[in-house]
């Protein structure tokens, strides 16, 4: 019998998730990738790993700037899609950021909530440790996580969203420690389902997780401007580990 998949390996290898999220576009991620590399001064001679990269667009962009890229991702339908904009210095991979890294890199990238799925913490943690262990000797990693507590503080209960002919019907809950949407639509002539379960870590989970890996954070943003993080009022939880 086959195993039911587990929420993030369904959801994301839809086409709906990318509908759904068509506004999260190429302009914030370019904007971010923008502040980013100026700011940690990332060389072009470094290698670059865009962990859960999804469709590629913040992989792309850093190619476009003259890095030499990598995305991994566990949608095969969304490796299959950023396959098209490869090139010498880009290529992308189908990867389970729950295993081993199989080169090393000079900065790893984690982002637009791409960490915190997993129901058992020792998974995040295993995902923290692979990204160490496939950092070069001097590299550093970006992890871009939501801000729990303002998403929980703002959380919009039910909502639809019409988007390309399609009425996502959306309820957000929280349940056992995760931050829970559930997604209705009718589609194709059937009626869908599907869920996003992000665990709601706060700074000093998430370096409770670092501390055991020994990881340590350099710095902390609270939104894509690089703005100073603040629990009430910033969107995002931005750390660089190094
Ligand atoms: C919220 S999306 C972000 C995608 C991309 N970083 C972006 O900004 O557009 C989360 C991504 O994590 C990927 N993902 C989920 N579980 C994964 C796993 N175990 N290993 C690798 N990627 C995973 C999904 O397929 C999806 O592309």
């Amino acid at each position: 019998m086959e195993t039911e998949k587990e929420w993030f390996a369904s959801w994301f290898d839809t086409s709906y998730y990318h509908i759904l999220y068509k506004h999260r576009d190429d302009t914030e991620a370019q904007e971010f990738i923008q502040n980013l590399v100026s700011f940690l001064k990332i060389e072009k001679k470094d290698t670059l790993l865009d962990l859960a990269c999804g469709k590629g667009r913040h992989s792309i962009y850093l190619n476009k700037l003259g890095y030499n890229v990598v995305g991994a991702d566990l949608s095969k339908n969304s490796i299959n899609f950023a396959k098209q904009f490869e090139n010498n210095s880009l290529r992308f991979v189908e990867h389970d950021m729950r295993n081993k890294l199989t080169q090393n890199y000079d900065v790893i990238l984690n982002l637009f909530t791409s960490f915190g799925f997993f129901e058992d913490d020792n998974e995040d943690i295993k995902v923290l440790k692979n990204i160490k262990k496939g950092l070069n000797k001097y590299g550093m990693a970006v992890i871009d996580f939501m801000n729990s507590k303002k998403v929980i503080s703002n959380l919009v209960p039910e909502e639809t969203q019409l988007i390309d002919g399609i009425n996502f019907h959306i309820t957000r809950y929280i349940k056992n420690g995760f931050i829970v949407k559930e997604i209705n639509f009718e589609a194709n002539n059937k009626h869908h389902t599907y869920y996003e379960k992000v665990k709601m870590l706060n700074l000093a989970k998430i370096n409770s997780y670092l501390n055991s890996v020994g990881f340590k954070i350099k710095h902390t943003f609270g939104n894509y401007k690089l703005e100073q993080f603040n629990e009430e009022t910033s969107d995002r939880l931005i750390l660089v580990l190094e």
